[in-house]
C-alpha cells in the first residue's frame, strides 16, 4: 500500500520552516562579523546584491529539483536523470549534500550549545547561583559535551515528530518570537551612548572596497551558506510544497526574510559593538579591524551586558535566546535532510532514523569536543567553504544541462501558470545554466 508522503500544511508553514532554516547563527553572529571584518557597510551592500542576483536562483534551483521529485535529494535527482551517468552522478550530489548537512550539524551543535550555556548563565546568577554561573560560561570538555548534547536532543525531539508536527510547528512557534526578540534588542541598545557611531560605520559604505576580491569571496560564502545551499536541506523542504504554491514568490520571500533579519541582526550587533566601546571595552584588533569572531559574541557583548546592571542579566538571557532559537530552527532542517534519505530509501521508521541520525552526528560531535582546537575548524571549513559550493554548483548544473527545458518550465508553471511570459522566466534560466556555476566555481578557485 503506497502511504501518503507528509509536506508542509500551508503556504505559511513553509516560508516559516524555510526561513527558520536559513535564519540562524549564519545571520545574527556570522553576517555582522563578516561585516564587522570586511570594512562595514560595503559589505552590506554586496551582500545584498549577490543574495538577490546569484544565491536566490541557486536557491530556486534547489527548491524546483525537490518539487520535482518529491523525494528526498538523492531520489530527487535521480528522477531528473535519464542515463545511468547522470543517476550516478545524481547519487553523488544528493548524498554529498547530505554527507555536508551532517557535518555541519555537527560542528553548529556545538556553536548552539554555547549560546544555550550563556543563556542560562544570567538565571542562575538571578538565582544567586554565582558558582553555577560561572561554570557554563567556562570552556570546559564537560560542559562542551552536556550542552552539546542538550542542544542535539532537541533537535532529534523535533525531528522525530515529522514535517507538520515537528519541523513546521516549532518553526511557526519559533521564528516570530525570534524576530520579537531581535526588533525588541535593536531597539534598546539604540537608546544608548555610542550607538550612532556603530550605525555609522554599518550603513556608511566605502565605496572603494567594493569590489575587493575578498570582501565578494567572504559576502558570496555567506549568502550560501545563510539561505542552507549545498546541503540537501532546501531540495528536501522543496519536495514538502503543494504543487498549488507558486515557487517564484515563496522563494523570493524567503529570501528577503533572510537578508532581512541578517541586516537587523547587524543592526544590534554593530551599534552594541561601538555602545560597548563607549564604556570602555576594546572593539578593535590591533591592525584597526573591528573584533569579530568567537570573541566578539562571547567576550565583547557579554562584557557589555555586565555593564549595564541588572537590566543586563535580562538582555544577556534575550540575546542568547535569540542565538539558541535560530540554531535550533536550522539544525532541525540538517538532520531533516539524512532523515528523510534514510526513511525513504532504507524504509525506516522516522522514529528511529531520526535518533540512530541523531545520535552518530552527536557522538562525531564530541569527537570534535575532544579535539576542539583543530577539529572545529577543519569540520566547518569542509563542509561549508568546500562542500556547500561545490554541492550547490552541481545543482545548478543539473538544473541548467541536464534537467530538459521544457520539464523545468513545467514545473515552474506548476502554481504559476504565467511564469513563462515572466521576466523570470527570460533571465533565471541563462542564469542557473552559466552565470551561477561560473561565479561559484569562481569564488571557489578564488578562496583555495
Ligand atoms: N542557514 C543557517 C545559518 O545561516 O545559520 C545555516 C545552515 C542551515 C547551513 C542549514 C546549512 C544548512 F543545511
Amino acid at each position: 500500500m503506497a502511504v501518503s508522503r507528509s509536506g508542509f500544511s500551508s503556504r505559511m508553514g513553509f516560508i516559516m520552516a524555510a526561513a527558520g532554516s536559513a535564519v540562524g547563527l549564519g545571520n545574527i553572529w556570522g553576517f555582522p562579523t563578516q561585516t564587522a571584518s570586511n570594512g562595514g557597510a560595503a559589505f552590506v551592500l554586496v551582500y545584498l546584491v549577490l543574495a538577490f542576483c546569484l544565491a536566490y536562483p541557486a536557491f530556486m534551483a534547489e527548491l524546483l529539483i525537490g518539487r520535482y521529485g518529491q523525494a528526498n535529494a538523492v531520489t530527487s535527482l535521480q528522477k531528473m536523470s535519464k542515463t545511468l551517468w547522470q543517476k550516478r552522478f545524481a547519487f553523488l550530489v544528493g548524498f554529498g549534500g547530505i554527507i555536508c548537512a551532517a557535518l555541519i550539524l555537527s560542528f553548529y551543535g556545538i556553536i548552539a550549545g554555547w549560546m544555550m550555556s550563556y543563556a542560562i548563565e544570567p538565571v542562575l546568577k538571578l538565582a544567586s547561583f554565582e558558582t553555577g554561573a560561572s561554570w557554563v560560561v567556562t570552556h570546559s570538555l564537560t560542559r562542551n559535551l552536556m550542552f552539546t548534547s542538550l542542544f542535539m536532543l532537541a533537535t532529534i525531539f523535533i525531528i522525530r515528530h515529522g514535517v507538520e508536527n515537528g519541523i513546521e510547528k516549532w518553526s511557526k512557534r519559533l521564528m516570530p518570537l525570534l524576530i520579537v526578540l531581535l526588533v525588541l534588542l535593536s531597539s534598546y541598545v539604540f537608546t544608548l551612548e555610542g550607538a550612532s557611531a556603530g550605525l555609522d560605520a554599518y550603513l556608511n559604505p566605502d565605496i572603494s572596497s567594493i569590489l575587493d576580491p575578498n570582501l565578494l569571496i567572504s559576502a558570496l560564502g555567506q549568502a550560501f551558506f545563510s539561505l542552507s545551499l549545498g546541503t540537501s536541506v532546501m531540495v528536501i523542504y522543496g519536495s514538502y510544497i503543494s504543487k498549488k504554491e507558486n515557487l517564484v514568490t515563496l522563494g523570493a520571500q524567503v529570501t528577503l526574510i533572510d537578508v532581512s533579519i541578517a541586516f537587523l541582526a547587524g543592526l544590534l550587533i554593530i551599534p552594541a559593538m561601538y555602545v560597548a566601546q563607549a564604556q570602555g571595552v576594546t572593539i578593535f584588533a590591533e591592525d584597526g579591524s573591528l573584533v569579530s569572531g568567537s570573541s566578539l559574541v562571547f567576550t565583547i557583548l557579554p562584557t557589555l551586558f555586565q555593564s549595564m546592571g541588572d537590566v543586563g542579566l535580562f538582555v544577556a538571557f534575550a540575546f542568547f535566546v535569540l542565538m539558541s532559537i535560530a540554531a535550533l530552527t536550522s539544525s532541525i532542517s540538517m538532520l531533516e535532510g539524512p532523515v528523510s534519505y534514510a526513511v525513504e530509501r532504507h524504509n525506516l521508521k522516522r522514529e528511529t532514523a531520526t535518533t540512530i541520525i541523531g545520535l552518530i552526528i552527536l557522538a562525531f560531535s564530541m569527537v570534535i569536543v575532544f579535539n576542539l582546537s583543530f577539529m572545529l575548524d577543519l569540520v566547518a571549513i569542509i563542509s561549508t567553504q568546500y562542500g556547500q559550493p561545490i554541492v550547490a554548483m552541481l545543482c545548478c548544473v543539473f538544473v541548467g544541462w541536464i534537467w530538459h527545458r521544457n520539464d523545468v518550465l513545467a514545473e515552474i508553471k506548476e502554481g504559476n501558470s504565467d511564469v513563462e511570459h515572466s521576466v523570470f522566466w527570460k533571465i533565471w534560466p541563462w542564469y542557473t545554466k552559466f552565470v551561477c556555476p561560473t561565479a561559484i566555481a569562481v569564488v571557489f578557485i578564488h578562496s583555495l
